[in-house]
């Protein structure tokens, strides 16, 4: 089966942070998960180059757009490696690749009958690039977002017939409610439409820097369309030869966070409906992370910078945190303290040490050699279906809950230490065939743990599954490697902090 997982492009005027970082681990999460499920995946992320805000930097910056695009695209795939993400291709809205697929398509739309020519006049906000209706203006004619001035807007341009498909969305997140997750963000989808749709502006005359319309080149494409189409262009060049299009659309998932929900949900499907191409599977619509109780944005001046995280302690425990501490779809509040504790009780100690204390006990205990025996029936009814269950979670991008069922088995491992005591066993010849139970269930159930582990935790994983003479990735039940293995011990996984 195909799966295709995708991350907003960013904008190209910035610097990447933590939010960023956020939905790319999140989409990686899925990715690496799938790759161990034996799927065909491909996973896009990239950067959003054209609009006025990104032609207004570089003025000020004396630079022109594409070097300044060029410059933050490095900046944005440099954030990707560190996080540690697989993506298969990384677009930017300038490769020519992307602004031919982009003119094929709105030549489609129009060829469809759903692009007219008319006179916009209204409030546009340049910070999101979006024309506000009357319930998304704050007082005094602001963004709500952004909390500044919005302009007013009139001019000359084409439109686009968004107003032809308001039955047509409404029944689609109707009868296939799982299309937009989590489920109160289907609920704000639905609102949205069912207010009533207005036709939107296609395109913009006062701006330059963008994908130039064919039949009206002093016209460029409205930078949404534009960027939403970077998950479908994607395919068509990704891979230089082959079109991967019939391989991998519709996608799988598209992950984002609130703030561009209207677009994806609404404006997106609309805009493929508009030119005869599958709508996306699903999108899911994560919260934001929260400095306190504020947003994290360059602006506020309050962002926990993912590169100092990551230098200090390694991407697993970024990738960890996140997903631990935040229930995935919901805002969340993240803190330095709230780190280090996670870090400590739960990947140093929990994991950490349930592997160290294994490693090394089979290592003393067994001269290395993991030993066979009968799975313990002990443990069994705790693994049982374990990798299912966390496929089944993980099937609705459910990542904090499928971690959180992972780590119950972490723990479970940890008491059942505490309960065997093989440092008992060890003392008395008697308990020796015990011994060797209770050290292959353990090596057994650690390795299980390490598998499912692994997309958020790829670097220790990997180097753990190494030491347990785990050579593949695939996910496995309890009891399913008979012992005999050879194993080695590591170096610790997670060290402790120094002051
Ligand atoms: N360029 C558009 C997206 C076009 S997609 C076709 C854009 N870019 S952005 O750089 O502003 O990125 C917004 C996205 O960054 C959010 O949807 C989310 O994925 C991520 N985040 C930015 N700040 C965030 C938080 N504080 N918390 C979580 N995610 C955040 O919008």
């Amino acid at each position: 089966m195909s799966f295709y997982v995708t991350t907003p492009i960013f904008y190209g005027n910035g610097d990447p942070h933590l939010g960023h970082a956020y939905s790319t681990m999140a989409a990686d999460i899925l990715a690496r998960h799938m790759r161990q499920r034996g799927e065909d995946v491909f996973f896009l992320t990239g950067t959003d180059e054209h609009g006025e805000p990104i032609a207004q930097a570089a003025e000020k910056q004396g630079i022109t757009p594409q070097e300044l695009v060029d410059r933050s695209a490095g900046r944005f795939r440099d954030m990707v490696g560190k996080v540690n993400a697989t993506n298969d291709f990384f677009i930017r809205t300038t490769d020519q690749g992307h602004i031919e697929r982009v003119q094929a398509v709105v030549n489609k739309v129009k060829e469809n009958g759903y692009v007219y020519e008319g006179t916009y006049e209204g409030w546009y906000c340049p910070r999101c690039a979006d024309f506000k209706n009357e319930n998304e203006i704050g007082p005094g004619d602001t963004c709500l977002i952004h909390e500044i001035p919005l302009d007013r807007e009139s001019e000359q341009n084409w439109f686009f017939k968004l107003s032809a498909f308001e039955t047509e969305l409404e029944r689609l997140y109707e009868e296939n409610p799982e299309r937009i997750q989590p489920d109160f963000r289907r609920n704000e989808a639905l609102a949205f439409i069912r207010q009533g749709l207005n036709d939107i502006s296609l395109s913009r005359s006062q701006i330059s820097w963008g994908v130039p319309l064919s039949w009206d080149p002093d016209q460029v494409m409205y930078v949404w369309f534009d960027a939403l189409l970077n998950y479908y262009t994607a395919l068509g060049y990704a891979s230089g030869e082959e079109d991967l299009t019939d391989r991998f659309w519709p996608a799988s998932w598209h992950i984002i966070a609130k703030d561009i929900l209207k677009f994806h949900t609404v404006y997106w499907p609309a805009f493929l409906m508009a030119a005869g191409i599958e709508v996306p599977q699903r999108i899911f619509i994560h919260g934001y992370l929260l400095m306190g109780d504020k947003k994290m944005s360059k602006s506020l001046g309050n962002v926990l910078d993912p590169f100092e995280v990551i230098e200090k302690f390694g991407a697993d425990a970024l990738r960890f945190y996140c997903f631990r501490e935040v229930s995935f779809g919901q805002d969340g509040s993240i803190s330095t303290e709230g780190f280090e504790t996670r870090y400590e009780t739960e990947l140093a100690n929990d994991f950490g040490n349930l592997a160290s204390r294994t490693l090394a006990m089979v290592t003393r205990y067994r001269d290395g050699v993991q030993p066979d025996a009968e799975p313990d029936p002990l443990l069994a009814a705790d693994f049982d279906g374990a990798p299912a269950r966390i496929e089944a979670l993980l099937d609705e991008a459910q990542l904090s809950q499928a971690l959180e069922e992972i780590w119950v088995l972490v723990r479970r491992l940890n008491r059942y230490v505490e309960e065997a005591q093989p440092w008992v066993l060890a003392k008395n010849e008697a308990d020796a065939a015990r011994l060797d139970q209770v050290l292959y269930s353990l090596t057994e159930g650690l390795r299980i743990v390490t598998l499912l582990l692994h997309p958020w935790l790829p670097e220790s994983t990997a180097k753990l599954l190494e030491a347990l003479g785990q050579e593949d990735l695939g996910l496995a039940g309890y009891g399913s490697r008979a012992g005999g293995t050879k194993v080695e011990k590591t170096e610790p996984l997670f060290p402790k902090l120094q002051e």
